[in-house]
């Protein structure tokens, strides 16, 4: 019989328990808060997420019971867009944009992702999975417990099947979940400049068999962008990835209005992700096929950029709206989920709520998951985190802060501040 585990004394519980979908209008700010609520979790399973006095009358000699000292308790964070695997840092490119240059300056000169294709290539699997576990425990520390990861940086049939197997690794030895996204079309590589389209045959022909074959990803994300792929060419190759049983997502209108948006609609696609320049009818076409937008307002932070994309717009279309870091070495080297949460309230106007409930439920939807993480309800798994705050919405109010107090996953305790 697996062992039983009690979280009593929580200020809030914040279960988001609701209809079983992802949210939208009005449900983006219901947050089903259970004052002085508790948890009563079995394995790795929740039992009862409930009033105290409720849970209090299961715990038996054999419970394991934790006092949350009157905290916040919540579900764990989903990051549903992260790039956590490459070698070496750009923090030279940090100052030179310090300095006024532009992040698509530094890429046409071949900075940018081609210097991380460079040195992820240089790089073994086993130095890119040692690399990475520093990120995994900022992820865990930050109170995320399921990410989304790309491949992206390796840009060869060998070094994208290494970044995909080195995200298999990391799934394997570390308590973070991992969700496998095929990003083989995050740039044209520097030796097929000249020969795009043999690049794109060889991901539609080579590479996208064999990540399906091996079973290395679940999604396959194409960067749909002026100067990257067209909207043709990710057609081309996102309709080969369905055709393998991979789900959909685009990097779409990022850094130009470009189409993605409603090539994403076109598709079908789970998500379309950054939308920073996505207009009126770039929206209403996601509506009108349900593709969920994944907003990353920490790339436009970290790029220095201005051009939030247009979260209430999409809101009051109807959008089921996710929040994610983007974490990556270039545009946004962030893990931190409320620092996405303060940018989302400060920057895009979401309330503390929306943002929450973006980042938990509404991500866990996107990545086809909405069944098993992103609230605290029955027979859901137990990956929770106690917060170091009375209110919730002190999340996203103090920015730069470490919230976290104890992070749980599978029902067993992966992180705790030390006092
Ligand atoms: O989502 N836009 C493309 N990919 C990343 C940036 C990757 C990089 O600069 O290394 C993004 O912002
Ligand atoms: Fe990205």
């Amino acid at each position: 019989m697996p062992g039983t585990l009690a979280v009593i004394n929580c200020s809030q519980l914040v279960t988001l328990a609701g209809a079983k979908r992802p949210r939208t209008g009005g449900d983006l700010r219901q947050l089903s808060i259970i004052e002085d609520g508790a948890l009563f979790i079995r394995g790795d399973r929740i039992e009862v997420a409930d009033r105290r006095r409720e849970v209090e009358r299961l715990i038996t000699d054999d419970c394991e019971v934790i006092d949350a000292g009157r905290r916040v308790v919540m579900p764990g964070f989903v990051d549903a867009h992260t790039h956590p695997v490459f070698a070496g840092l750009r923090a030279n490119e940090f100052e030179q944009r310090s300095s006024g240059a532009t992040y698509r300056e530094i890429a046409a000169r071949g900075g940018g992702i081609r210097s991380t294709v460079r040195a992820t290539r240089n790089s073994s699997l086993n130095d890119l999975v040692k690399a990475s576990k520093r990120y995994t425990d900022w992820f865990l520390r930050c109170g995320t417990t399921t990410v989304e990861a790309k491949s992206g940086y390796g840009l060869t049939i060998e070094d994208e099947l290494k970044i995909l197997r080195a995200i298999k690794q990391l799934a394997q030895e570390t308590k973070l979940n991992y969700v496998p996204t095929f990003l083989g079309a995050h740039d044209i590589p520097s030796e097929y400049r000249s020969r795009r389209a043999t690049y794109i045959n060889l991901i539609i022909n080579e590479m996208l068999p064999r990540v399906a074959e091996e079973k290395l990803a679940e999604y396959c994300d194409v960067f749909c962008e002026t100067d990257v792929f067209t909207t043709d060419e990710t057609w081309q190759i996102l309709s080969a990835a369905r055709c393998h049983g991979l789900g959909l997502r685009l990097h779409a209108d990022q850094l130009t209005l470009s189409g993605g948006a409603k090539l994403a609609a076109e598709l079908n696609a789970a998500t379309a992700d950054h939308l920073e320049h996505t207009d009126a009818t770039g929206i209403a076409a996601l509506k009108a096929a349900n593709v969920q937008p994944v907003l990353l307002p920490g790339s436009v932070y970290a790029l220095g950029s201005h051009q939030y994309p247009a979260a209430r717009e999409m809101i009051e279309a109807g959008l089921a709206v996710v929040l994610a870091t983007d974490f990556n070495p270039g545009s946004s080297p962030t893990p931190s989920i409320p620092m996405i949460l303060s940018l989302a309230c400060t920057q895009m106007k979401m309330t503390p709520a929306e943002a929450l409930t973006a980042a938990t439920i509404n991500a866990a939807y996107s990545l086809g998951r909405g069944d098993e993480i992103g609230s605290l309800e029955k027979g859901k798994r137990a990956d929770f985190v106690i917060h170091d705050c009375e209110d919730y919405r002190e999340l996203a109010y103090f920015f730069g802060v470490e919230h976290p107090q104890a992070v749980y996953v599978h029902g067993t305790q992966v992180f705790r501040r030390e006092e």
